[in-house]
């Protein structure tokens, strides 16, 4: 029998929430960026590393069968936790979000994609749903298409339904804004663009971690995302990718592991996923997340959505009492997820976030790699407050009094 555990008591799982920074307690606003690690992941890692440290796949020894269970377990855990079918082959381990779309890049846009082909974005993405398609679009002759931005940094229905078109090959979008924490409209953006027999990556580096994913209901033809900011290790992450998709594509690297035969003149490729796994992988970062997932699937993801929710709505309840802050991406709850990015009237970012962490308040200032988002807003940075399953609202009351002296301090 599963026991439902109260949020406030999942602290307890995360060893660096009982640590200090700057001698205060720790306040851990910096979600966005990468999330702590709960002790059921960090006892996996040892476990791995103390117990059966092997390679997998190749020993016929008990150790090996060991690790390579770990590992294959770990890929089931991330079909759970997608709710895709185990045999279908459709998850990638990767580095994270950033190589993931850069697979895609390589292996099925520089191949697919010619001159007048269009690829649209939106500029509100991370800069590594924008870059490797800006490669793409300069080898292929591909050409990239915006879904214009309100004012607010939204989508609306209209300009999305007048940029994706019959040219559209390829829409890649967030699934959660980084910056402001809006949630464009997935399920629309991938109707449209079906219908234009377009495919859609969804990038899912906050989406995946914060919100439930099912992406047989969703129908993304890719979804990316990285490990560490959802309880897992760095350097592991995910690439989802429909099976008839995967197949299709050539390999993104080459080496060991992927093949299926090598002579002196040809190779052929070993089965979708090894098909995209070349060379020893990051074995523990892959168990790592393995248990991240199963961690945050017990606690359920719909609950930690909700407690992200609260957190937000009273976020914005306490900062709006602040006539000196400018919030970014105020929306209804339904389209938001748990960041809360500001600016105060005259002060820099950079000087927010060095006061705050002299409270032991951890936070992201900057362009957040969201440097067109940025210039839409037409600033150079925000302080982002980004919140997972463990903030509280006690946390926010001192994040909001440490604000509101460093104001008294500053202006
Ligand atoms: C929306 C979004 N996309 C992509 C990335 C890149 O993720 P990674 O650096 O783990 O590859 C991030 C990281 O902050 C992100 O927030």
């Amino acid at each position: 029998m599963t026991t439902v555990r109260n949020m406030a008591d999942l602290r307890s799982d995360f060893p660096a929430l009982s640590g200090t920074m700057r001698g205060r307690d720790l306040v851990y606003f910096d979600n966005g960026a990468t999330s702590l690690k709960p002790q059921p992941v960090i006892d996996a890692l040892n476990d791995y590393y103390s117990r059966y440290s092997a390679n997998i796949h190749r020993g016929v020894y008990e150790m090996s069968e060991l690790a390579t269970a770990a590992y294959d377990r770990a890929r089931e855990s991330i079909y759970r936790f997608l709710s895709v079918d185990t045999e279908t082959g459709e998850v990638i381990f990767t580095r994270g979000t950033t190589e993931s779309v850069n697979l895609v890049a390589t292996s099925w846009a520089r191949e697919q994609l010619g001159p007048g082909d269009e690829i649209v974005l939106t500029a509100m993405e991370h800069h590594s749903n924008i870059v490797p398609w800006q490669q793409v679009a300069r080898r292929t002759g591909a050409v990239i298409r915006y879904i214009p931005l309100t004012p607010e940094g939204f989508l609306t229905d209209e300009g999305i339904t007048q940029t994706i078109g019959d040219k559209t090959r390829l829409v890649a979008v967030t699934g959660m804004s980084n910056v402001t924490g809006y949630m464009p409209p997935l399920e629309r953006i991938i109707e449209v663009a079906h219908r234009h027999g377009a495919l859609v990556l969804v990038d899912g580096a906050q989406l995946a971690s914060h919100r439930p994913v099912d992406v047989g209901a969703l129908d993304c033809d890719f979804l990316v995302f990285s490990g560490h900011k959802m309880c897992g290790p760095t350097g592991i992450g995910v690439l989802y990718a429909k099976k008839n998709l995967l197949e299709s594509m050539e390999p993104f690297l080459f080496g060991g592991d992927m093949i299926r035969e090598v002579t002196l003149e040809h190779s052929t490729w070993a089965r979708v996923p090894e098909k995209f796994e070349a060379g020893t992988p990051n074995i523990a970062g892959a168990i790592g997340l393995g248990a991240a997932a199963d961690y945050l699937m017990d606690i359920g993801m719909e609950r930690i959505a909700e407690h992200e929710h609260r957190l937000t709505e009273y976020m914005t309840t306490v900062m709006h009492r602040f006539p000196f802050i400018r919030n970014y991406g105020d929306q209804s709850p339904d389209r938001r997820g748990g960041i809360f990015s500001f600016t105060i009237d005259g002060v820099h970012p950079h000087d927010v976030g060095s006061l705050l962490d002299q409270q032991g308040i951890a936070v992201r200032t900057g362009f957040h790699c969201a440097q067109p988002l940025m210039t839409h807003f037409g600033i150079t940075g925000t302080i982002r407050a980004s919140f997972f399953l463990y903030n509280t609202e006690e946390e926010i009351d001192q994040f909001a009094r440490a604000v509101e002296r460093l104001y008294e301090i500053l202006s």
